[in-house]
């Protein structure tokens, strides 16, 4: 059997190395692992392709960056010649990104089967172009593993057989517990005592010239409460230089992103993370880190209703009383969360070995 990976983008490399090093384990199973190149920055690419031991890719696609419709033509018109030549059994595609789209719908038109990994979660904000990543994947694919009941939930209401739907639990999970141990080793000997850990990358905040400037505001003004740690995104980095805003205070310090194991130690000595992401709503809830998500809503609701998140929205005066609150020692306590235990990865290659019999 001959399964095919398809990652193009920072988010994607944590939850694809599992599934290949399960799928590495079991006899008969020929894997290749293609890069799109949607993110290309060795410190957005390499270092995590080392650190999380992938195997190298076998081939990039180097498509690059440009406006959504660009990027996804681009993914789409480079993957169709390799799926034709090398006729893979099942295609994996990963999260929300415009490579695991694009993937999805060469493979969808070439009836060459698809698995999609973090299938059914749903923001119900059409305005992120992840939302319409994820919904069109969905639809598209031939397996469907979720992280969770509500994912579940969401497939069956927009029509998805239920025997399409595997519920596995969380595969970005599998790779923090193998390797937070490791992350520990990076843990800067200068760490401040108390620290907020920060990352920005969405449109909503980065791309709205008055909203950053009230964001890098709002951290200066926190600083004076505590270290302010900001790993920036590229995209946020050239939003900062192009709105010339003000990004300079004592205690905020604004750093290149981090490679996968020095940001999972600064991420599990965090006093809080303040953040866009949807994966490190995630991180936080497993680790019990308190997470203040600025965004209106989640996509990854059970961190709010389990885990440490919640919700700010883009009222800044509840993101000061919140880290006001959490400063005070007034946590929330998190739950475990079924199923994201570190065998997600396991089930899905029983899952997909199962399969075989229906090529
Ligand atoms: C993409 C995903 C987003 C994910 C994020 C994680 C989509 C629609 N968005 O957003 O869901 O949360 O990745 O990082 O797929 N750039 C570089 N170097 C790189 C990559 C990007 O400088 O290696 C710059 C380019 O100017 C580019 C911009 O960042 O135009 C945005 O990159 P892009 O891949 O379009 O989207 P992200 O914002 O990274």
């Amino acid at each position: 059997m001959h399964v095919l990976h398809v990652v193009g983008a920072r988010p994607n490399f944590m939850k694809a190395a599992p599934v290949l090093a399960a799928l590495a384990r079991v006899s008969g199973v020929r894997q290749t692992l293609i890069h799109t190149g949607q993110h290309y920055d060795s410190n957005m690419s390499d270092v995590f392709l080392q650190q999380l031991e992938m195997p190298p890719p076998d081939l990039n696609l180097d498509v690059g960056s440009g406006s959504h419709a660009r990027q996804t033509a681009e993914i789409m018109s480079r993957f169709e010649p390799v799926v034709t030549e090398r006729r893979p059994d099942l295609v994996l595609v990963y999260g929300d990104v415009n490579s695991t789209v694009a993937a999805g719908l060469v493979c969808s038109k070439l009836q060459v089967r698809v698995g999609h990994v973090e299938a059914g979660l749903r923001s119900r904000d059409r305005s992120m172009p992840e939302e319409i990543n994820r919904i069109i994947t969905d639809q598209l694919s031939d397996l469907l593993f979720t992280p969770s009941a509500d994912a579940d939930e969401n497939l069956q209401h927009e029509g998805v057989d239920a025997s399409k739907i595997h519920r596995v639990g969380n595969v970005m999970i599998d790779t923090l517990v193998r390797l937070l141990p490791q992350s520990l080793r990076y843990k800067p000997h200068d760490l401040p005592a108390r620290y907020a850990l920060v990352t920005l990358h969405r449109p909503s905040n980065v791309d709205n010239p008055p909203r950053l400037r009230e964001l890098l505001a709002t951290l200066a003004e926190l600083s004076q409460d505590l270290a302010i740690l900001f790993p920036v995104h590229p995209r946020t980095r050239q939003r900062i230089s192009e709105f010339e805003l003000p990004h300079t205070a004592a205690r905020l310090c604004l750093m290149d992103p981090k490679s996968y194991l020095e940001f999972l130690a600064l991420q599990q000595g965090a006093t809080v993370v303040i953040t866009d992401s949807g994966g490190m709503q995630e991180e936080t809830s497993f680790l019990g880190v308190p997470c203040l998500t600025l965004r209106e809503n989640t996509e990854r609701p059970i961190t709010v209703s389990l885990g440490t998140n919640r919700l700010i929205g883009r009222d800044i005066s509840l993101l000061k009383s919140e880290v006001r609150r959490i400063l005070a020692g007034d946590i929330k306590k998190a739950s475990s969360i079924p199923l994201w235990d570190g065998h997600a990865a396991d089930r899905i290659a029983q899952v997909v070995v199962r399969g075989k019999h229906l090529l």
